[in-house]
């Protein structure tokens, strides 16, 4: 279910990529606007402009044309400074390779984004450590990622991702590195923690298997949006 005012509201997004003397429009004329509470999947071929699209909403990359309102600040005006504070306060990621740090237990990597933000250690800590719970690692706070498995990483991932509750989380092909039993766990443990925590998620994926549980999926195909399907 989904409140009246959109989180992120984006109008006539264009991004081009200069190549030489020639260039890729790798997305055209997009307008969409995503809800609180929503759980949002944008699929669609290789190419299509998934993680473009990703990094536009994650005000990572910049759009060549068009606006992005985000939680009804006009990104376009923040300077680079007020953009990084208003990413890592409002926006969790999770990305297809985990981004842990390997030399940081698991606890460690999801206190690093509260530590960016000024935490004190032992809240951070205590945060972190319930974050960890709530995904199901209570057993690996004190793991190194590379003696956990992809499922277990990516777990750590999304906890590091909620641990600042962000308006909205974005996972660009979290599953590409699972099999399809970590696959469909992590699509759950993102739909578990959207009902039960209200979370706004948005994550792509080229697997149509993983889009059974999801309210809302966009297919793009070219950089357009072909079909906008709300489920029942
Ligand atoms: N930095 C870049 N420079 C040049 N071209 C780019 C760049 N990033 C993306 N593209 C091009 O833009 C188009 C869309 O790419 P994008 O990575 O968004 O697709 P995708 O849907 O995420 O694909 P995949 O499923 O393979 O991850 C492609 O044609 C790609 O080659
Ligand atoms: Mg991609």
């Amino acid at each position: 279910m989904s409140d009246t005012t959109p989180i992120l509201k984006l109008r006539n997004i264009k991004r081009r990529f200069m190549l030489g003397e020639t260039h890729i429009d790798a997305l055209n004329s997009i307008d969409l606007d995503i809800h609180a509470g929503e759980f949002l999947a944008v699929w669609g071929p290789s190419g299509s402009g998934k993680s473009t699209l990703m990094n536009i909403i994650g005000l990572i990359d910049s759009p060549t044309a068009g606006t992005v309102n985000f939680d009804g600040q006009d990104t376009h005006a923040l300077a680079d400074d007020a953009l990084t504070e208003f990413r890592s306060q409002k926006l969790g990621f999770v990305f297809q390779n985990f981004n842990l740090v390997p030399v940081l237990s698991a606890l460690e990597n999801v206190m690093l984004p509260l530590q960016i933000q000024g935490v004190a250690e032992a809240e951070a800590r205590k945060r972190a450590a319930a974050a960890l719970v709530d995904v199901g690692l209570e057993r690996f706070v004190n793991s190194l990622p590379d003696k956990l498995s992809g499922g277990q990483r990516q777990r750590v991932a999304i906890a590091r991702a909620l641990v600042v509750n962000p308006k909205l989380v974005i996972a660009d092909e979290p599953t590409a590195n699972l099999d399809s039993e970590n696959s469909r766990m992590v699509v759950d443990l993102m739909r578990e923690m959207n009902r039960a925590r209200k979370v706004t998620f948005v994550f792509t994926t080229h697997d149509p298997r993983l889009l059974d549980h999801v309210d809302r999926k966009i297919l793009l195909r070219d950089g357009n949006i072909v079909s906008d399907e709300v489920m029942a």
